[in-house]
């Protein structure tokens, strides 16, 4: 009797699994939500992204990876105070002249002329006007203001921030300043 009992039970517990597993319909899933994840659309508005239609903006204060911020601001002050206080942090040995050549060529040259005596190819072609030499005595660029010059631009002069890197603007600057000198002699 009592093995009869267990066989009776063991039946029903194959039958019982076998109603679950049902070829003709989708099997039963436990878990669902690890299988099927919410489907967030790109700027859409959730409870957990509250900022709606919008990126997420980095924290403040937050900046770039290799990013080194300017502390001096664009104004006529900070002109004048990178000019008072900013110098070349690139040794002698770290300035390469090749290489700033190289950027100053494709980036400056155009409007400065190759030997920086405000020259260029689209001054020749009058095509802009008002470029200085470097060597002008009432301008008395140094390496300070070039800097603020190169970031920030100057009136019909664009930034070339986005263009050169740090170490590359102080290469280009150190460029300027052999230009200026050579100008001079
Ligand atoms: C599109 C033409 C153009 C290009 C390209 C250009 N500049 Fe200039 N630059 C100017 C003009 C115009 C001025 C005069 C701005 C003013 O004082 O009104 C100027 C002024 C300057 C001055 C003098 C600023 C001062 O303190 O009075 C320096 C230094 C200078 N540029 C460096 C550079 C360097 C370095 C590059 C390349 C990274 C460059 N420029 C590229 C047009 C250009």
């Amino acid at each position: 009797m009592k093995s009869l009992i267990k066989i009776l039970g063991i039946i029903m517990v194959l039958i019982s699994f076998a109603s679950c597993k049902k070829n003709s319909a989708p099997n039963y899933q436990f878990f669902p939500q690890m299988y099927e994840s919410v489907g967030y659309e790109a700027y859409g508005s959730y409870e957990v992204f509250p900022n709606e239609q919008a990126a997420l903006i980095p924290a403040a204060g937050s900046i770039p990876r290799g990013y080194v911020p300017f502390e001096i601001e664009n104004s006529t002050e900070g002109y004048e105070l990178a000019k008072t206080t900013l110098k070349n942090p690139l040794s002698e040995e770290q300035v390469d002249l090749e290489l700033a050549k190289e950027l100053y060529v494709i980036y400056c040259g155009i409007c400065h002329g190759n030997k920086g005596d405000g020259q260029g190819n689209l001054v020749k072609r009058e095509k802009i006007l008002g470029i200085p030499s470097y060597a002008d005595a009432g301008r008395a660029i140094n390496e300070g203001s070039t800097y603020h010059t190169i970031y920030y631009g100057k009136n019909a002069m664009g930034s070339y921030a986005n263009q050169l890197n740090e170490t590359e603007r102080w290469q280009v600057v150190a460029y300027v300043m052999k230009l200026k000198a050579d100008l001079e002699k």
